[in-house]
Formats: structure tokens, sequence, C-alpha cells
């Protein structure tokens, strides 16, 4: 059996170790080695997006990337995205607007769209379609999707005191 790997890594803004094997994916390094559970596996090859996660400021699928390329990374994953009991505005309008069935590919559509939202706070229609066409979704028909990114926005430009441009 091939020797494990030692991993440093920074994950939703705590220090993380553990030890991977070195095929494994930082998918299953996450879920398995962190029992970060919030993280889903839908394709398993890098079609879907439900694996999404946060690192270094890059949306990634942890599907396809090992977890030995997590080294001294910044990772987050929707365990890091609410402040406490505080939801984030994301997760706040998905479950206000309805945006979710199954819920299996939510995690990976609250981290993209967060991801867009750090870049831009007053993104179009469809520039908030664009940027989740990697995400896919089974159920919800994709509008109900936009509509919680455009209200979770909305929010977040209220709470920084600023106004689309
Ligand atoms: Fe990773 Fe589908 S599970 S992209
Ligand atoms: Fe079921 Fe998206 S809510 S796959």
């Amino acid at each position: 059996m091939a020797r494990k790997i030692h991993i440093s890594t920074t994950v939703n803004g705590n220090e993380a170790e553990f030890l991977a094997r070195p095929d494994q994916t930082l998918l299953t390094a996450l879920r398995d080695e962190l029992g970060l559970t919030g993280t889903k596996e839908g394709c398993g090859s890098g079609d879907c997006g439900a694996c999404s996660v946060e690192v270094d400021g890059r949306v990634v699928c942890s599907c396809t990337m090992l977890a030995a390329e997590a080294e001294g990374r910044r990772i987050t994953t929707i365990e890091g995205l609410a402040s406490g009991a505080t939801l984030h505005p994301l997760q706040r309008h998905f479950l206000k607007e309805a945006a979710l069935q199954c819920g299996f590919c939510t995690p990976g559509f609250i981290i993209a769209a967060a991801n867009l939202l750090e870049r831009k706070i007053d993104p179009t229609e469809a520039e908030i379609r664009f940027w989740l066409a990697g995400n896919l979704c089974r159920c919800t028909g994709y509008d109900k999707i936009i509509r919680a990114v455009q209200a979770a926005a909305a929010d977040m430009r209220e709470t920084a005191g600023r106004t689309p441009t």
C-alpha cells in the first residue's frame, strides 16, 4: 500500500493537517479525512461543479484536484461561509427563493456564486449565468438560483453601502 502523505493547509480560516493517499482527491480528503461532508460528489469527473471549493481565491472542482496539491493552500468550503449562526446572504436567499430541491448541487453553486460576488458585487444576469455555467442542477431549472444570487448581491451591496453601477 502506498505511503500516505502529510498535508498542511488552511481550511475555512483554520490550519488543518491530514494524511492522504498519493492518489486521493481533495474532495475525498475533505469529506473523509476532515469530516467536511458539505462538499458533494456528483460526477467525479470535473463536469458538474457539485464538488466546487475555493482554493487560493479560485473556484476549483475538488474531484479533479489531488489532496497533495492542497499543501500550503487556502481552501474555503461551504462550511466556511456562514458566520457562526448567521448564514451567508447566498445561503439565506437560496432558502428564501427555494433555489434548491434535492440540494446536491447547492454547495457548489453557493461556493461559485460567492466567488463571483467577491469579484463583482453587481453582476448582470448574463454574468451570473455565465459564471455558473459549470455548475449543473437536475432539479430547479436554474431561474430560482439566478434570482437567489441577484437577491444576495443586492443584500451585500446594501450592507456594503454601495449602489449598483
Ligand atoms: Fe466534481 Fe462533478 S463531482 S465536477
Ligand atoms: Fe437537485 Fe440541484 S437541487 S441537483
